[in-house]
């Protein structure tokens, strides 16, 4: 029982500043202490720096990924830092975001020491965007596409090197939560095979019946599940703190059932919290959601 928290404080893979004070939000809410009540004992690995000069943060010539040069620096980073955490299979990585960005060297990490593992990405976004399909050129947006292996190389290469082949199966990855999708993002999603729960799926049979098909989907062949959770995935009335905000999500209500389910499948081997921004937040009601979450994901029950 042994937890490693890592800080990534990267804003620059969204359009609005302001994420990258997500590590401290959620820290101030108290989560090591609530993981230590649950009897873990608790590393934290502190935060990677991310420079946020205009030197360092340029766009790469001929693409529209916006700041995609630090970007990439960081994730590289990530990926080295998650892999060493996860080396003698012992520690449990929780990565604080940041925005969604860093889900690629999260992955990148956590599949360094693992043939195959599953992902459950909890969100009202697809963030499987491409430089092609892209409406903005955030790379918050092309996250899941870059860790399937679709998108610039300078992307898809985080942490395996050019030539390397991600080890995830898009069969293996379900979104839950989706309701903001782009024209490009359907296709992709269709042409890939991935699972898509939207919130209609939520609605018409539950969040308990999603859950319980999303982990069979997703550890199904796979040596461990990964949760990457975006707080936008809730609804904003429940997490005003994030940058993309669609009205219409999963309570939270749902969402601690959701990570309760997730928690008894004993198949999650990480996670990642990402897109609190206290600065749009309410008394830092988002980041105090995510340790809810957090804590009903590794074992807190109410009895
Ligand atoms: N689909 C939009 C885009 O590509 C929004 C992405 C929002 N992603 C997120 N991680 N909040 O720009
Ligand atoms: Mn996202
Ligand atoms: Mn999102
Ligand atoms: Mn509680």
């Amino acid at each position: 029982k042994q937890i490693s928290v890592l800080g990534v404080p990267m804003d620059l893979g969204a359009d609005r500043r302001g994420v990258d004070m997500g590590p401290s939000a959620i820290r101030c809410a108290g989560l090591e202490a609530r993981l230590e009540q649950l009897g873990y004992a608790v590393q934290d690995e502190g935060d990677l720096v991310v420079r946020r000069a205009k030197a360092y943060s340029s766009t790469l010539p001929e693409t529209n990924m916006k700041y995609a040069y630090e970007i990439v620096r960081v994730n590289e980073e990530l990926a080295e830092k998650v892999a060493a955490i996860t080396a003698a299979g012992d520690w449990f990585p929780l990565i604080l975001g940041g925005d969604h960005s860093i889900a690629i060297g999260t992955l990148a990490g956590v599949t360094r020491y693992k043939e195959r593992i599953g992902v459950i990405w909890y969100d009202a976004h697809g963030d499987v965007n491409t430089p092609d399909t892209s409406p903005s050129g955030n790379i918050h947006g092309m996250a899941l596409a870059a860790a399937l292996g679709f998108g610039h190389p300078a992307l898809t290469g985080i942490g395996i090197g050019s030539g390397g082949v991600p080890r995830i199966d898009p069969r293996n990855v379900v979104l839950v939560g989706a309701r903001s999708l782009d024209p490009g993002e359907r296709i992709f999603l269709k042409q890939h095979g991935v699972t898509v729960y939207t919130m209609h799926e939520i609605d018409r049979i539950g969040i308990s019946a999603v859950m319980e098909q999303a982990v069979r989907l997703a550890s199904a062949g796979t040596e461990g599940v990964h949760l990457s959770l975006d707080l936008d995935g809730l609804d904003p009335e429940d997490a005003p703190g994030v940058g993309t905000p669609v009205p219409a999500g999963i309570s939270l209500r749902e969402s601690l059932l959701a990570m309760e389910i997730l928690s008894a499948s004993g198949l999650l081997t990480s996670a990642e919290f990402v897109e609190v921004n206290p600065v749009l937040d309410l008394r830092n009601k988002t980041a105090k959601a995510a340790v809810e979450l957090i804590a009903s994901l590794l074992g807190e029950t109410i009895m």
